[in-house]
């Protein structure tokens, strides 16, 4: 609300004030065998923004997930996470910063419950005792119930893990990543091997978790329908570079990267 008051104190307004930066790439490279993957790539995400990343297949997307998660070293270039300098931090320890990468299916423990996976996340987070686990009962307490909420399995929470579907893996998946409060999250092809009729689903659950959380996005899908209307801004990748990284009407627009799809077939 403005009052005289408010215009009175010198104050900084929201609008001066630049967005943070939550992921920074600088003039990031990774090299293998003499063959440059990943080509001097310069990337700065602002904090709570959703980017999708795209690019024809061997475009170097899921090498420079490698490269954010700490899975790769860069050969050259710096990776900044909320202004500190990661580059050389292991996966763990990036991950304690707020960095989360889903879709490692290991995570999931095919023979508990839905509840009792996300129940454990919670608990590996918050480091309860095992005497308040067992208080917290199989459901893991009032966050896990919001987190599988959230992702739309309050229904399947009885039911085993095993047992998913494979779009409500997906779900489950981000439910033990939300488990974490990461303040970053990774995406890499989170609609891959999942059935048509549920693509819309899985959509609107990382919209939600996107606007709910209002954590930084960064999603590798080759769905465009999905992207489109999701994504704030899209980064193109082809051959290694980033060829164009605007907003998605903007970046479809662009005949360098209508060339590099049509040049792929992608
Ligand atoms: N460890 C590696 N050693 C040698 N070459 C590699 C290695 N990892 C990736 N590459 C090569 O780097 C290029 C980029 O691969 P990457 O998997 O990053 O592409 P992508 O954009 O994720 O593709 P897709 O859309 O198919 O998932 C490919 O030519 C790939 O063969
Ligand atoms: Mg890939």
């Amino acid at each position: 609300m403005t009052t005289d008051n408010a215009t009175a104190v010198p104050a900084v307004s929201a609008r001066d004030t630049p967005p943070a930066t939550s992921l920074a790439l600088d003039h990031l490279s990774w090299s293998v065998g003499g063959a440059v993957i990943v080509d001097d790539i310069t990337m700065h995400v602002t904090e709570g923004e959703f980017v999708a990343l795209i690019g024809p297949n061997g475009a170097g997307k899921t090498s420079l997930f490698n490269l954010v998660s700490g899975l790769t070293r860069p050969t050259a270039g710096t990776v900044t996470l909320s202004g500190v300098d990661i580059t050389r931090h292991a996966p763990h320890k990036r991950a304690r910063l707020g960095m989360g990468r889903t879709f490692q299916t290991s995570s999931v423990f095919a023979d508990l419950t839905v509840g009792a996976n996300v129940g454990l996340a919670v608990q590996a987070r918050t480091g309860e005792s095992r005497r308040f686990w067992k208080r917290a009962g199989a459901d893991g307490g009032p966050e896990t119930a919001a987190a599988l909420e959230l992702v739309r399995l309050s229904h399947r929470a009885d039911a085993m893990a095993g047992d998913l579907s494979h779009g409500d893996k997906r779900k489950l998946e981000l439910a033990l990543l939300l488990a974490r409060r990461p303040r970053l999250i990774l995406l890499d092809e989170p609609m891959a091997g999942v059935g048509a009729g549920e693509i819309g689903e899985l959509t609107t659950v990382i919209r939600d978790v996107h606007r709910e959380q209002g954590c930084t996005v960064l999603m590798v899908e080759h769905h465009m329908e999905v992207l489109l209307d999701m994504a704030d801004r899209l980064a193109v990748m082809h051959h290694g570079a980033l060829l164009a990284f605007t907003d998605p009407d903007s970046a479809m627009a662009d005949p360098a990267v209508q060339a590099a799809y049509l040049g792929d077939g992608a």
